[in-house]
């Protein structure tokens, strides 16, 4: 398939889990990546794995948290491939903790990562994009659509992406710009493998965000990721998708 053999995307994230598998698919579709992540070693094994199968993806070491370190990235992307069709908002951290433990440089954290970042790299591509009718995903979570024990700066940052997508959704909604969420429920990538889990902890809260159905491979969510970016979800715009399992179907 070269859905998007003329395309080229700005996707964050791409060293790991659901940026990795989404930078291949896209690549393999023909499409033009231009990658950024905070982990230069996992970039170039995401690029190798392009590069073996025909495709090709620049990368960029960018700490999304950085909006200098943004806007800098993103021109390097147009000068490079001349403009921008489809942004992956897909980086982000996650971190289990009780409220009472949470210090001031962890919620400052996770807000840079997974909304800063993410509103200020829509600021910065969005002239692109609506130069191009392209479109913006942002990858947010069942955690922004539920209460979840355990994880409430992650589910504030989560709850933002999602009325992020909406709001800028209407900002644009007079352009061909489609902006859209993905709230994937659990994914089995290093994210979820890497959470510590406090020993106190009352697993009957936890039962919600669980669910009753096995995880989804990030290879699942690329294909999700690649269909709502191509041309058949022309009409699909403002919409928080769910890929989950059920989980927020209680
Ligand atoms: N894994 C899950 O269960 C799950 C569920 C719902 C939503 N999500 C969301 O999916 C997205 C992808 O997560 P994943 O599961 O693939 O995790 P992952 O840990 O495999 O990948 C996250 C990537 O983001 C990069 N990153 C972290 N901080 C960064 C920064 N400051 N600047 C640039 N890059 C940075 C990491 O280096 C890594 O490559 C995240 O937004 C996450 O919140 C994950």
């Amino acid at each position: 398939m070269t859905r998007f053999s003329d395309r080229v995307a700005f996707l964050t994230g791409v060293a790991s889990g659901v940026g990795r598998s989404t930078a291949i698919r896209l690549a393999r579709e023909g499409a033009s990546v231009f990658g950024v992540d905070i982990d230069e070693q996992g970039m170039d094994e995401t690029r190798s794995t392009i590069a073996g199968s025909d495709g090709s993806m620049t990368t960029k070491v960018v700490d999304v948290a950085d909006v200098d370190q943004i806007k800098t990235a993103v021109a390097d992307c147009v000068t490079r491939f001349g403009g921008i069709d489809i942004v992956g908002n897909i980086a982000g951290i996650a971190k289990q903790h009780h409220v009472a433990d949470v210090s001031e440089a962890e919620w400052d954290l996770l807000n840079a990562v997974n909304l800063k970042g993410p509103f200020f790299i829509a600021q910065a591509t969005m002239p692109h994009l609506i130069e191009r009718s392209g479109t913006l995903i942002n990858i947010a979570s069942n955690a922004g659509l539920m209460g979840q024990a355990y994880t409430v700066p992650y589910c504030a940052t989560k709850g933002g992406i999602v009325n992020l997508t909406r709001a800028l959704a209407m900002e644009f909604v007079k352009t061909g710009v489609r902006v859209n969420a993905i709230a994937p429920g659990g994914i089995d990538t290093p994210l979820v493998h890497n959470f510590e889990l406090a020993e106190d902890i009352d697993f009957n809260l936890m039962q919600n965000h669980i669910g009753y159905r096995t995880p989804s491979s990030p290879d699942q969510i690329a294909a999700f990721f690649a269909f709502l970016a191509s041309d058949e979800a022309a009409n699909i715009h403002g919409s928080i998708l769910s890929a989950d399992g059920g989980l927020t179907a209680a």
